[in-house]
C-alpha cells in the first residue's frame, strides 16, 4: 500500500511489475513512510487518506481514522432519507473528518448539512473532504462545543462523539496514536453522549430521526437515558456486524 501511494499506482500494478525501479525521490519517500508505519504510527496516517463508505478520505492526526462500523449511521440515514424524500436538513455533531456528512452530500444533492466539532483542525479537514468531493456549498461547518451555538430544527441528527471512559484510555493502543479530544467520553464514556440527549428535543423536527453511535456493551444504559429525557419517540438499537448495539435511532414523533 505504501509503494502504490508513492507511485500513484494500483496494488495489483505494484504486484505484477517486480521489475519497476524506483528513483531517488520515490526511493526517499518510501523509506520515511516505511520508517514512520514501522514506528507504529497507523497506515492511514501515513498514506494521508482512508477509506470509508466506498470514498477515499483525506485523513490527518488531528482527526479520527473512520471506522467500518461508523458505516452503519450512513446506511441508517441513507434509508431515512430515501423513505423522507421532503426532509434535507441535517445535523453532524463531532464531524471529524467529515467522512458521514460528505459521504451523505454525496449521495443526495439536495441534502444541506450543518457540521459541527470542537477542534478547528479537524473542521479544517472536513472542509477540504467536501472540497475534494465537491458538496462544500452545502456544508456549514462550525467551531463550537457539541450544539451550544446551534439554533433552528433539522430533519436529521447524526453524531459519533467520543465514547471510551477516561480511565480505559491509557490502556489502549488507539489513545497512542489517535485524538484524545476524539476518543474521552468522559467517566463512564456517556458524558458527551448525555449532554447531546438533552438537546436533541430541542433541535429535531417532528417525524425526524436521530442516529447516535454508540460504544458497545452500552445500548440498553443509553436507551434509559435517552427514554428519560425525550418524550413521544420511537427508540430502536442497531446492531453491527458482529451483533453488539452500535447505533441508537431515536425517531421523534412531538408534534
Ligand atoms: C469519535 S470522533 C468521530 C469523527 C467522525 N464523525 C467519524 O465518525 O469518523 C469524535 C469527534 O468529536 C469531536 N468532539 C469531541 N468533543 C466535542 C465536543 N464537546 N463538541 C463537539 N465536537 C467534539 C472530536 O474532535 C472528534 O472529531
Amino acid at each position: 500500500m505504501l509503494l502504490a501511494n508513492i507511485l500513484g499506482k494500483t496494488h495489483t500494478w505494484i504486484m505484477t511489475h517486480p521489475e519497476a525501479e524506483l528513483n531517488f525521490r520515490e526511493k526517499e519517500d518510501y523509506f520515511h513512510s516505511l520508517s514512520r508505519y514501522k514506528s507504529g504510527e497507523p497506515l492511514p496516517y501515513v498514506l494521508g487518506w482512508w477509506e470509508f463508505f466506498g470514498r477515499r478520505f483525506n485523513i490527518n492526526e488531528s482527526v479520527l481514522i473512520p471506522r467500518p462500523e461508523t458505516e452503519h449511521i450512513v446506511e441508517h440515514a441513507i434509508r431515512f432519507l430515501l423513505a423522507n424524500p421532503s426532509k434535507r436538513s441535517a445535523l453532524d455533531i463531532g464531524t471529524g473528518s467529515g467522512c458521514i456528512a460528505v459521504t451523505l452530500l454525496d449521495e443526495f444533492e439536495d441534502l444541506q448539512i450543518t457540521a459541527t466539532d470542537i477542534s478547528y483542525s479537524a473542521l479544517k479537514l472536513a472542509r477540504d473532504n467536501a472540497v475534494k468531493f465537491g458538496v462544500e456549498s452545502r456544508l456549514r461547518l462550525s467551531q463550537m462545543d457539541l450544539t451550544i451555538a446551534i439554533t433552528g430544527l433539522f430533519d436529521l441528527i447524526f453524531a459519533n462523539l467520543p465514547y471510551i471512559p477516561t480511565a480505559s484510555l491509557e490502556n489502549l493502543k488507539v489513545a497512542r496514536n489517535e485524538p484524545l479530544i476524539a476518543l474521552n467520553g468522559g467517566e463512564d464514556g456517556l458524558s458527551l453522549i448525555k449532554q447531546l440527549l438533552k438537546d436533541i428535543p430541542r433541535l429535531l423536527v417532528p417525524e425526524g430521526c436521530a442516529l447516535l453511535e454508540l460504544e458497545a456493551g452500552t445500548g440498553e444504559r443509553v436507551l434509559e437515558v435517552a427514554r428519560a429525557d425525550i418524550a413521544k419517540a420511537d427508540f430502536r438499537l442497531i446492531q453491527d456486524l458482529a451483533g453488539h448495539d452500535r447505533v441508537l435511532a431515536i425517531e421523534y414523533d412531538e408534534s
